[in-house]
């Protein structure tokens, strides 16, 4: 099943992580390791660390690990496979054809050929009698029909079967119909189509697969305004933005974030090419890194409305991690780009475009919304809610800026804002730096995904994960492990995984090599293997400390098949009371 070992060294060695890392992340050397932001969550200060000399690299922030494969799957969102030939191709090599299973590439290609399908499907209905009102209702929105072209819009029948009877008549199955949410299954085993009665929406990737679909209600009909597809094995809603296949195209480095299908088109009818809209989801930080690869500055033009406003603030502090600028785009009497283009042009709308400010000033402006400016007592509240705004400003020159611009309009020194600034600033410092130790300590009371039973058997765990430790770097000792301790005798499934496979590999003799287990783990599970592998443990004593491990773990396996309490006799309930008050009294003696 798996790809030769020669195969995957041969791909590590010319693939050194330090350079495909590097062409992703701002690394910066610190001793013998680099360091830099951790490109899979938001952190201002680095934790994600690369180890040149195993070749791995690993989040302290957030748990993220793995080898140089493990990251091009988490970065690029590609499947195992995929992301060997992804680097194959960047090293320019060969993937050798047999030997590996390679199931889900297929199906996740045979899903791609499909909805392509489905996408001509719905363009060839909305040219076609059945689509006459479809096209009436985009023509009344002023979509030319070279925009309906380019963006393959369509039209979904209003018809049960529609799209299934085609998709199969094409000899694709009905499971991978549904696979794809193009067609949900009732309980009776009965396929229908997803979409009827829809203006339908193609979503393309940046390597122009059609993905998903959008679909927006007709205007006599009910229901919600839109439908979308949800998360399929080549889809993820929330690491896609719509038409960035487009924008990513367009010379510069700003893009527009706008709200949604329709405003995007109206912009790029318009000339604004570069405008892209986040998917029926709130934005998400996997959706700003992806956007900070093709963009140091967005326009952020949502909705003026409240939601708007809460999504506006909430996408400025994401885009802010990012590390890109950001200036917002307010559209006056609350429409949306789309709205205001039609009833005013686009060069209007070039000028609003022109005068965004910055995401400092928006968030000054909607403050001042607040209050009355023309009392004193007004004023003053104003100038303390700006001063709580720009605390929160890292950029020490914008923040002088600002603080200099506000004294001047409320009549009072610079220096009495810059003052207030920072004394509120060096708090909610202590504040935030407090906090970011907590979360490294104590990474939270989440659910432990990787190993859920973990929280079930603490101390089997913490020797299993001890002894995986060992094992990477003792391969000598694996045989005698092996007959000591049975794979089955592990408590939790995932290290009793990782155990075979440190196993398996210990055969060769030489240490544990991340690269070779790969494909049988996810990316999760690879960040926590590269955990396990740089964990500390005491060169000197490995022997005594994995006789210990083994130990620990075959009595609480022991205990784990020992009678329920119900089931002890009364001798053993009054020794084992004896034993835990004994334990209680002790630090009193
Ligand atoms: N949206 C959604 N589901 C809904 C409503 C909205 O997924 N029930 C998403 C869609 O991606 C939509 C975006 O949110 O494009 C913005 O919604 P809205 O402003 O209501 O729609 P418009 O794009 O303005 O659509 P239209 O102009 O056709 O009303
Ligand atoms: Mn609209």
């Amino acid at each position: 099943m798996a790809l030769p070992p020669e195969f995957l060294s041969e791909l590590k060695y010319r693939n050194d992580i330090e350079s495909v890392v590097g062409s992703y992340v701002n690394l910066r050397r610190r001793g013998s390791n680099l360091v830099g932001l951790c490109p899979f969550h938001n952190e201002k200060t680095p934790s994600f660390t690369l180890y040149p000399e195993n070749g791995s690299y690993y989040c302290f922030g957030c748990g993220a690990g793995g080898d140089v494969i493990t990251f091009i799957r988490a970065i690029e969102n590609l499947d195992y496979m995929e992301a060997v030939r992804f680097l194959a191709d960047r090293a320019g090599m060969q993937v050798p054809e047999q030997g590996y299973d390679d199931s889900a590439a297929r199906i996740r290609a045979q899903i791609l050929e499909m909805n392509r399908a489905a996408a001509h499907f719905f363009h060839e209905m909305l040219l076609s009698p059945q689509g006459a009102a479809a096209r009436e209702y985009l023509a009344a929105r002023q979509l030319s029909p070279a925009t309906i072209r380019h963006f393959g819009l369509g039209y979904a029948p209003d018809d049960w079967t529609g799209l299934t009877r085609y998709l199969e008549g094409k000899g694709f199955p009905a499971d991978v119909i549904v696979l794809a949410d193009l067609a949900g299954k009732s309980k009776n085993g009965r396929v229908y189509d997803r979409f009827r009665n829809k203006i339908m929406f193609p979503i393309i990737d940046l390597r122009g697969g059609v993905i998903a679909f959008g679909g927006r209600k007709m205007p006599n009909d009910e229901g919600a305004k839109y439908i979308n597809s949800s998360d399929t094995p080549v889809y993820k809603k929330s690491r896609n933005v719509y038409a960035l296949n487009f924008a990513k195209n367009v010379k510069g480095d700003s893009l527009i974030l706008a709200e949604g299908y329709m405003d995007v088109i109206s912009l790029h009818q318009a000339g604004f090419e570069n405008a892209v809209a986040a998917l029926g989801t709130s934005f998400t930080s996997e959706q700003a890194h992806l956007l900070s690869r093709y963009a140091k500055e967005i326009v952020v033009t949502l909705d003026a409305d409240a939601a708007g406003q809460r999504a506006t603030a909430r996408a400025i502090e994401i885009l802010n991690e990012a590390g890109v600028r950001v200036r917002v785009l307010r559209i006056p009497d609350g429409k949306d780009p789309d709205e205001f283009i039609k009833a005013h042009g686009a060069e209007k709308f070039r000028l609003l475009l022109e005068d965004a400010g910055n995401d400092i000033e928006y968030k000054l402006l909607c403050a001042r919304e607040g209050f009355d400016l023309s009392a004193e007592s007004g004023r003053m509240l104003y100038l303390q809610k700006a001063v709580e705004i720009l605390a929160g400003v890292d950029d020490a020159i914008a923040r002088e800026l600002y603080a200099g611009r506000l004294g001047q309009e409320f009549g009072v020194s610079k220096d009495a804002v810059v003052n207030q600034l920072r004394q509120k600033r060096s708090r909610s410092q202590a504040r935030q730096s407090k906090q970011q130790l907590r979360q490294i300590v104590a990474p939270g009371k989440k659910r432990d995904e990787v190993n859920p039973e973990r929280a079930r058997y603490p101390r089997a765990a913490r020797a299993e994960e001890c002894l995986l430790t060992l094992l990477m770097y003792h391969p000598d000792l694996a045989r005698q492990s092996e007959e000591k301790l049975p794979p089955d005798h592990f408590l939790t499934r995932f290290h009793r995984r990782v155990y075979e496979q440190v196993l398996a590999q210990s055969q060769t003799g030489v240490p544990f090599d991340l690269s070779l287990c790969g494909g049988e783990f996810t990316p999760a599970e690879m960040g926590r293997i590269v955990e396990l592998q740089n964990r500390p443990f005491s060169k000197e004593n490995a022997v005594a400390e994995w006789k210990d491990c083994i130990r620990v773990i075959l009595e609480e396996k022991e205990k784990d098949n020992a009678p329920a309490p119900a089931d002890m006799d009364t001798e053993q309930w009054a020794r084992n009371i004896q034993k835990i008050t004994q334990r209680k009294e002790k630090p009193h003696g």
